[in-house]
C-alpha cells in the first residue's frame, strides 16, 4: 500500500501493533487510530465499549453510528462481529459521515474489499445529500450501509429529516481529537445525536478529555469512565439514563476546562 492524496491533502498508511493499518491525516494532523492496534482499540473502545455482542444477542434490530468513517475499521469490527453472533437472524443499520470522499473510497477498498456500495445524490428542498449505500448479507445476518459524504453537521440533521435515519443503539465516538475537530464534540452536537438515539443508546469513545464530558453532560448524557484502551488510563462512556456518579460531577465541577460550543 502506498501513501495517497486525498480531498483534504496527504494520507500516510501507518502499520499498527496489532498488524492492522490506519492513516495519518495532514489536515487534522492526526492519526486515525492509537499505534497501539487499529483493530484492537476499535474492539476496545467501541464494540464492547458499546456493549455490540449484547446488543446483537438480544435484539433482532440494532441501529449504530459511526462518527467518522476514516479507515473503516469500525465497519469491519461490526461486520466480524454479527459473523460470530449465536442470534441467527439479525439485521444491523450501520450508518457513518465522512468529509473525504476519497478518503472513504480508498478505505472501502483496502479495509472492505467485499463490499460494494452506491453512490446516490439526494435532494431535501434546495439541500443535497450525497450517501453511499449498499448492504453486507450472509445467511439471515444483514448489515444495510449508509455513509454520508461531508459535513456530518449538515448531512447527519439532512439525512434525519429524511426519516433516513433509525434510532441509535450506539454511537461510535470516533472523530478526531476536541483540539482538532472540535465541532464533532460540541454541547450541540451531542444535543442533536440525543434527537436521533433510542433512550437505550450507548455512546462511547476513547476520550478522557473534562472538556467533552462536560459538553456531554450539559447536552443530557450521564456519563461513566472505564478503561482506556493500550496506554490510556481512561476513556468516556455515555447513556441517556441512570445517573453521573459524584465523583464524576466533583471532577468536572473542579476543573477549569470549559465545555466546547459550537462558534
Ligand atoms: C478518527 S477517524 C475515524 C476512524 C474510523 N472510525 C475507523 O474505524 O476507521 C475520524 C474521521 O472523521 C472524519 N471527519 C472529521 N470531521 C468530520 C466532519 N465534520 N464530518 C464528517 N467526517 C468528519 C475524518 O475525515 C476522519 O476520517
Amino acid at each position: 500500500m502506498t501513501d495517497f492524496k486525498g480531498n483534504l491533502g496527504n494520507y500516510k498508511i501507518l502499520k499498527t501493533q496489532d498488524n492492522t493499518e490506519t492513516i495519518w491525516s495532514e489536515y487534522f494532523d492526526e492519526a486515525c487510530h492509537n499505534l497501539s492496534g487499529a483493530y484492537e482499540e476499535t474492539l476496545h473502545n467501541y464494540i464492547n465499549g458499546c456493549s455490540i455482542p449484547d446488543f446483537l444477542d438480544q435484539k433482532s434490530e440494532v441501529a449504530v453510528l459511526d462518527v467518522g468513517f476514516g479507515v473503516g475499521v469500525g465497519l469491519k469490527a461490526l461486520i466480524d462481529q454479527i459473523q460470530v453472533s449465536s442470534n441467527p437472524t439479525i439485521k444491523l443499520h450501520y450508518y457513518s459521515i465522512e468529509l473525504d470522499e476519497t478518503l472513504m473510497l480508498w478505505s472501502l477498498k483496502s479495509t472492505l474489499p467485499g463490499l460494494s456500495l452506491e453512490r446516490k445524490e439526494l435532494e431535501l428542498g434546495s439541500e443535497k445529500l450525497v450517501v453511499y449505500e449498499g448492504a453486507w448479507l450472509k445467511s439471515s445476518k444483514l448489515i444495510e450501509v449508509q455513509i454520508y459524504i461531508g459535513d456530518g453537521r449538515l448531512t447527519l440533521p439532512l439525512a434525519f429529516a429524511l426519516n433516513l435515519i433509525k434510532p441509535l443503539d450506539a454511537i461510535f465516538q470516533d472523530a478526531f481529537s476536541p483540539r482538532k475537530n472540535p465541532t464533532l464534540w460540541s454541547v450541540e452536537w451531542f444535543q442533536f445525536l440525543k434527537t436521533i438515539s433510542s433512550q437505550s443508546v450507548q455512546l462511547s469513545t476513547y476520550s478522557s478529555s473534562v472538556s467533552i464530558r462536560k459538553s456531554l453532560h450539559i447536552a443530557g448524557w450521564i456519563i461513566t469512565q472505564a478503561m482506556g484502551f493500550a496506554n490510556k488510563k481512561s476513556m468516556t462512556k455515555a447513556k441517556l439514563t441512570g445517573e453521573t456518579s459524584e465523583e464524576l460531577t466533583l471532577q468536572m465541577t473542579r476543573s477549569p476546562s470549559l465545555e466546547i460550543r459550537d462558534k
